[in-house]
């Protein structure tokens, strides 16, 4: 079978190949054989390529953080999984044509449901949910902002707070992207630019913007700090910009703005896995009513691998780039 790998870190497409090793062994007594259907590849791919994410593997090593399967063949004594269905592993290296699952780290998924669609279930909206639950009690009415607003994250974010009747405030770098992110349930979408407190002012009437919510880091929190109320959460879950996080005293002593980090990673390690289940359960069924939904630009092979991770860090781009190992 065929397996994504890199051996050395380095920029994506030159480091990492597709190789041929052998097939699996039949499934352990609580293993699941699956096929991977389709995996996206998200920037945390990139950056544990290039090493610098949060972990750093052993080379060489595989990757790919999220995937949706199809069991093929269940260990003697694995219950509540058949041939056919169709399945969220919770583990990571997912950019393989095969893998064995453990049953405790598989979700069993409904079966009617757009499979590039679920296979982007893992990360991102449950990225997009944590934030937007565990941090500050966020009512009906309530106006948060964040940046990179047409990523996955960002969409989901959107769509997420609508659901819950939370107000949004938009940062893009492509002014085209307005109506688009207004149609999905964007309250407000705006570019960067010195004056974004005033701008925010004008159109929320003042309203306090309680949490701010940043995959970029850099300068940007400095103005992201301007728009929040007093006592107001930053939170930064990405490093898009590369630069490290701008705060000014001013903001930290007299606003008393509080700044943290989110990690989707040890999220996942702490929660109780009835907890897990329950929030996937819950954010697939928003994924089969359409409710949640990232547009796709690409599928790829996993034997164009380097053009798939090439094309997946271009500028601009209309939607995820999806890896189907199985074709
Ligand atoms: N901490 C966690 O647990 C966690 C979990 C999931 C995701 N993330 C992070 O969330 C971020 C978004 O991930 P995703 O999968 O949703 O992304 P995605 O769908 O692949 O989209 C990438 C987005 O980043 C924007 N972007 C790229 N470089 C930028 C820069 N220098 N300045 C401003 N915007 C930039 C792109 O804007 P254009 O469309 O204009 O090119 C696009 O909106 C990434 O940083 C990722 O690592 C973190």
């Amino acid at each position: 079978m065929k397996v994504a790998q890199f051996s050395s870190t380095g920029k994506a497409e030159n480091v990492i190949e597709s190789i041929e090793v052998p097939n699996l062994p039949d499934p352990d007594n609580n293993e699941v054989l699956i096929d991977v259907l389709a995996c996206p590849i998200n920037p945390a791919d990139l950056l544990t390529i290039e090493g610098g994410y949060g972990v750093k593997p052993n080379l060489p090593a595989r990757l790919g953080a999220e995937c949706i399967g199809k069991v093929v063949k269940v260990g003697s004594s694995v219950q509540g999984f058949k041939k056919g269905d169709i399945v969220l592993p919770l583990d990571r290296e997912n950019w393989v044509q095969q893998k064995l699952v453990t049953q405790d780290n598989l979700i069993l998924l409904p079966s009617n449901i757009d499979i590039n669609q679920l296979s982007m279930l893992k990360v991102n909206p449950a990225t997009a949910y944590l934030m937007l639950n565990k941090y500050v009690n966020l009512k009906t009415g309530d106006w948060i902002i964040q940046d990179a607003a047409n990523s996955g994250v960002g969409q989901s974010i959107i769509r997420l707070a609508k659901i819950k009747g939370i107000k949004t405030i938009n940062i893009v770098r492509r002014k085209e992207l307005t109506q688009e992110l207004k149609n999905i349930g964007a309250d407000i979408v705006l570019q960067d630019s010195k004056d974004l407190a005033e701008e925010v002012k004008d159109l929320t009437n003042g309203a306090d913007v309680k949490l701010a919510i940043d995959a970029i880091g850099g300068d940007i929190i400095l103005r992201l700090g301007n728009c929040l109320a007093d006592e107001s959460t930053i939170l930064n879950y990405g490093l898009l910009s590369g630069k490290n996080i701008e705060i000014s005293a001013y903001q930290t002593v007299f606003k008393r703005l509080l700044l943290t980090g989110f990690w989707l990673s040890p999220w996942l390690q702490k929660m109780e896995r009835a907890e897990i289940f329950k929030m996937y359960h819950y954010l697939a069924e928003l994924i089969s009513k359409n409710s949640l939904y990232v547009p796709v630009e690409k599928t790829y092979n996993l034997d164009d691998i380097k053009m798939a991770v090439k094309h997946s860090s271009n500028y601009s781009r209309s939607g995820k780039i999806i890896i189907t190992p199985n074709g």
